[in-house]
């Protein structure tokens, strides 16, 4: 018999405890596997529940059991959870866990420390909530070199744009929503000013190109300044606003990691993932294009793939080297984004077309209901981005709005 210990109650927490006792038989008879809740560990107390008597306090009634050969970390946070996943992983102990932050920030260190102790740092759960991304990536496509990828990685940030546009709901309402369904951080700052979304994509960028991306490396922006009159103009050109994570090799060789709203189209199925559903498309050489969708948050969901980590360890408790990558000492592998050539969606008020035709000739023009007779938006041509800020500096503040498109 082996035990499963779980680091945190919170939402996720509860949820991995519950998915595994409902179907704990059935996990360990398909699985070939006996595991059973050893430990809840949370500073909180739960009294009345069926298993309140896993509970502690102490990490170190987990550290010294040695039954115990998987930990689940569901706290969030990078301190504690740091300090309580290395102890683990220094006793040989795997961890499975859900906190982006800590994967983003001290990925390279914890997987160190799984190799050297034979065990395994996992963390499915910690992009795209129930989607199996990680280990598709490192196992399913590991033939092909990855060139991109591109998604809706936090369903925060999505749950809210979906009710702002479709049922004209204020954000703060549908905020609030998303906090309620257990959806937000914590901090719900880390969803809507991108921070939750670029943990992800440092993630997906360092499992797929073997160095490990810090979050301060990425160029990240939230949905805090898109106004409603933006959304209606994506809406009428045939297309949705989204907050996309990204990432792909440039020419000169680097990698260009990226989070911002994007005007997407509507031939793009990204465009059409809404609510709290996630949706990542790769690219590679062999396989093309795949897509992976999803729910992107949530109690249950989140705590599927936390468990299907947890089963996979008790099943073969032997570090898994694809899923691994180094630390990095400098960001120079990282490209600039001003140097990348993007098409832009403008909107300006009290510029006249030929001003525009002027610094970017031809443009395509979009038209929204009510919209008031001095304001004008437009789609740029394809150029570096620097090009574009540097035409758009001329217009100053009648630039109201400006939206990247998200080319694929
Ligand atoms: N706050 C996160 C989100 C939770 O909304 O996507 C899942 O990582």
């Amino acid at each position: 018999m082996a035990k499963l210990a779980v680091l945190g109650h919170g939402v996720v927490g509860s949820g991995t405890v519950e998915l595994f006792l409902k179907n704990k038989d059935k996990i360990n008879k398909r699985a070939g596997i006996d595991l059973e809740l050893g430990y809840v560990l949370d500073i909180r107390d739960f009294p009345g529940l069926p298993y309140s008597d896993k509970f502690t306090k102490d990490i170190n009634d987990i550290l010294n059991d040695d039954e115990v050969t998987v930990v689940a970390e569901v706290m969030g946070g990078v301190h504690p959870a740091f300090e309580f996943v290395l102890s683990c992983l220094n006793k040989g102990k795997s961890v499975c866990t859900s906190n982006k932050e800590l994967v983003a920030k001290k990925g390279a260190e914890l997987l160190k420390a799984a190799k050297e102790h034979n065990c395994n740092f996992m963390f499915e759960a910690s992009t795209g909530g129930a989607i199996p991304i990680i280990r598709p990536i490192h196992r399913c496509l590991a033939a092909n070199d990855i060139t991109a990828y591109a998604g809706i990685l936090n369903g925060t940030t999505n749950f809210i744009l979906t009710k702002m546009i479709t049922e004209k709901m204020s954000f703060e309402d549908a905020l609030k929503m998303a906090q309620e369904l257990g959806y937000a951080e914590r901090n719900p700052a880390a969803d809507v000013e991108g921070a939750d979304a670029c943990r992800k994509i440092c993630i997906l960028s360092s499992l797929i190109f073997g160095k490990h991306v810090y979050p301060d490396w990425v160029h990240c922006e939230g949905i805090t300044k898109l106004t409603l009159e933006d959304v209606a103009y994506a809406k009428s050109w045939g297309g949705a606003v989204k907050l996309i994570g990204s990432v792909k090799r440039t020419e000169d060789g680097k990698i260009l990691p990226m989070v911002a709203p994007r005007f997407v189209c509507g031939g793009c199925q990204l465009s059409n993932i809404d609510d709290v559903f996630n949706g990542i498309m790769v690219f590679g050489d062999g396989f093309d294009q795949v897509m992976f969708y999803g729910r992107g948050a949530g109690k249950l969901p989140t705590a599927s793939a936390v468990l299907g980590d947890v089963i996979e360890c008790a099943k073969h408790n032997i570090t898994i080297l694809s899923q691994m990558w180094e630390d990095s000492e400098d960001n120079s592998f990282i490209s600039d984004y001003k140097e990348d050539v993007v098409s832009m969606y403008v909107r300006v008020n009290g510029v006249s077309k030929s001003e525009i035709a002027k610094l970017f000739g031809d443009c395509e023009y979009i038209t929204r209901e009510e919209q008031p007779e001095s304001e004008l938006a437009f789609i740029t041509p394809a150029l570096p981005e620097k090009d574009i800020d540097e035409k758009l500096s001329s217009f100053g503040d009648m630039v109201l709005g400006r939206i990247r498109l998200l080319e694929l």
